[in-house]
């Protein structure tokens, strides 16, 4: 049986970067995110013993490194289901891969869906979760629906993902200002691995916390600015790790600059406009839905922005009929 999903990428405000299990993707800290309704990963699997072996396709490109990965999160499905047979998997994205939007988080949690369906599962939204956080950590987040916090868990059975607020709770935008088609050189993965090299990195944890109860207190409220305040600061101490560990992670490219002291002018002459980036060139804005024109009109004048991306909050990942093969 053919099955295709579709999930979204995801923003994370309180960033995961870290892991205490690396096998498993469980993370040193709790993380919170935003589901983005314009960065997204259409997959359809099949599995069927007609396959001589796994048939993996991204954007037009059989794979093959990453194929394997793909290949043992299928492995992870047919050890779950008793299911023996191969599979064939075709994916698109919407966007670019590897420019810092996170399209390991969609592609995991749609692969997830899709083929734990293929095989004749029917997971629970934590189950899901839970499986395709084995898959990339972040694609956890990208399960439920709209704003979202990964519980961090010491075990597998409890960090998943779950919804704090429906995407339709908060009219808030992130808006991806791209300012380079550079793929990146050091993976996330990678990265995550090397984080407790940064002498900052029990720093980071012993307050991390207290971030996260409060961001949450900030986005019950709706207290916009504290809450932008807060995950650009948490922005920063993530590239502040990334900068520090052994060897330094340098994912900005002279726009990510040039667009960090930008927000902070235009939010010095009264608009409520806040960064975050991840690990990639390219930097996402998060401002309030009523503000979105004045903004979208000041970067159209700058020379470094290459195309601005509009995400609302979205939901978590969905089945579609309409099959990619
Ligand atoms: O899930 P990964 O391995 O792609 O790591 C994601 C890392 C960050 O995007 C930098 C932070 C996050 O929480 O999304």
């Amino acid at each position: 049986m053919k099955v295709t999903a579709i999930a979204p990428s995801n923003i994370a405000f309180i960033k995961y970067w870290g892991k205490k299990d690396e096998s498993l993707r469980l993370p040193e800290n709790a993380s919170i995110s935003m589901n983005l309704s314009n960065l997204y990963t259409t997959t359809t699997v099949e599995f069927d013993d007609k396959y001589d072996s796994d048939m993996v396709e991204i954007d037009g490109e059989s794979k093959k490194g990453e194929g394997d990965r793909v290949i043992r999160h299928l492995d992870k499905v047919r050890n779950l289901s008793g299911l023996k047979f191969k599979a064939k998997v075709i994916s698109k994205n919407n966007f670019t891969k590897g420019t810092g939007s996170s399209s390991s988080a969609s592609g995991f949690a749609a692969l997830s869906l899709a083929a734990s369906r293929a095989a004749g599962l029917t997971l629970t939204e934590k189950e899901l979760s839970i499986l395709a956080r084995q898959g990339s950590g972040s694609a956890c987040r990208s399960i439920p629906d709209g704003f979202v916090e990964w519980l961090d868990g010491d075990t597998s059975e409890t960090s998943y993902a779950v919804s704090l607020f429906p995407h339709n709770y908060w009219n808030i935008l992130d808006v991806v200002v791209v300012v380079g088609d550079e793929k990146k050189d050091i993976s996330s993965t990678f990265g995550q691995v090397i984080a407790a090299t940064s002498p900052f990195f029990p720093v980071r944890l012993r307050n991390i916390n207290d971030k996260i109860m409060l961001i949450k207190q900030l986005m019950q409220k709706k207290y916009f600015n504290k809450f932008g305040e807060l995950l650009e600061n948490e922005a920063l101490e993530l590239h502040a790790i990334m900068l520090t560990s052994s060897p330094s992670l340098i994912y900005w490219l002279p726009g990510t600059i040039t667009i960090m002291k930008y927000v902070k002018k235009i939010r010095n002459e009264g608009l409520p406009v806040y960064f975050t980036v991840n690990t990639g060139q390219d930097i996402h804005l998060i401002i309030e839905e009523k503000n979105r024109d004045v903004l979208l009109n000041k970067l159209k004048r700058l020379d470094v922005v290459q195309k601005t991306i509009v995400n609302k909050p979205a939901g978590g990942a969905n089945l579609i009929q309409k099959h990619l093969f």
